[in-house]
């Protein structure tokens, strides 16, 4: 087992392969990067941001079955390992955690597990009952697993990010938890694993996401309700999506900004395109010389 980064990165598949390949990295610094697969630049670009500032880059790839509902098809999520390796190489990754359930969940799903609260039942938790305690369950494991000292997660799964921190915060996980800008297509749609679900015109229709948010931030000096007319103008030129929220909310609580906010907020949206379900957000400054944002100033 080589881990160098001229070669592929070491995988790991069981408990006692990862002990084994963690005690070769140093301590105190490793970063983990957590994947369900399928990877795409969006991913490739949290590990080139983690390896920026860390000796170790650990990925992880699980299709948690936890996280997925009754009605969510895990069995035809894109699985496409071998180019998986391939651009964990390319990006730097010393090591790849890629377990089955039976190696996760040992005993079967497990009984105790970590609660999401309130933000956990708005917006993505509406339509997904569950999914974030079981994504907060497997988040909780897997740093536990791999001893990560930070973790990176993509600001395009904002509620995820924000439950992350909650959780690391409200329970002191010893983790520094990193956010990531969206990392978009040429036109506008963000990556996306399950991009790779829409027909050519699905794709088409799609943009409509990612427009409705640029026409949101463009009218961010007007404030709230500008902001959301103008997303919502867009959204309704495209009846093919089927909208399930648009919403400008506070990044920490979720709730909907009032018409006299002025400050940072989060501009989501969530639709049906095709078969599939798709999720976008912008953050966005409300107000005096107010637009688009990189990213929010306060984790
Ligand atoms: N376009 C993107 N830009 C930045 N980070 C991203 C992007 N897409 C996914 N990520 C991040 O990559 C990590 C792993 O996400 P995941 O494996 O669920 O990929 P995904 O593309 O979101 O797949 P899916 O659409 O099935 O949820 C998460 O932290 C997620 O926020
Ligand atoms: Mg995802």
């Amino acid at each position: 087992m080589g881990g160098t980064r001229a070669g592929l990165p070491v995988v790991a598949r069981t408990r006692e392969e990862l002990r084994e390949a963690r005690a070769r990295l140093d301590d105190g610094d490793v970063a983990v990067v957590m994947t369900m697969g399928a990877l795409h630049d969006g991913h490739a670009t949290l590990i080139r941001t983690a390896r920026r500032t860390h000796a170790h880059v650990v990925v992880t790839i699980f299709l948690n079955p936890l996280q997925f509902g009754p009605k969510e098809d895990l069995s035809r999520y894109p699985r496409t390992f071998d180019a998986d390796l391939e651009i964990c190489r390319e990006a730097g990754v010393d090591l790849v955690f890629a377990p089955t359930p039976d190696v996760v969940y040992p005993d079967g799903d497990p009984g105790v597990r970590i609660s999401a609260g309130p933000l956990g039942d708005v917006l993505e938790g509406q339509s997904r009952p569950g999914h974030f305690d079981g994504m907060l369950t497997v988040v909780a494991k897997l740093m536990h697993l791999t001893r990560c000292t930070s973790a990176y997660f993509g600001q395009k799964d904002a509620q995820q990010l924000l439950l992350i921190r909650r959780m690391c915060r409200d329970l002191d996980f010893p983790v520094n938890v990193v956010s990531v800008p969206t990392v978009r297509e040429p036109d506008g749609l963000a990556m996306s694993s399950r991009n790779t679900y829409l027909t050519p015109s699905d794709r088409e229709t799609a943009l409509c996401l990612s427009a409705a948010l640029r026409a949101g931030a463009a009218a961010a000096e007007e404030g709230p309700s500008a902001i959301r007319r103008a997303a919502r103008a867009v959204l309704v030129r495209e009846p093919l999506a089927l909208v399930d929220y648009l919403v400008l909310v506070d990044p920490h609580t979720l709730v909907d900004v009032p018409e006299w906010y002025r400050g940072e907020a989060l501009l989501a949206v969530a639709g049906r395109v095709g078969t599939t379900r798709l999720i976008d957000n912008l953050p966005v400054l409300v107000g005096p010389r107010g637009g688009p944002l990189e990213t929010f100033s306060q984790p």
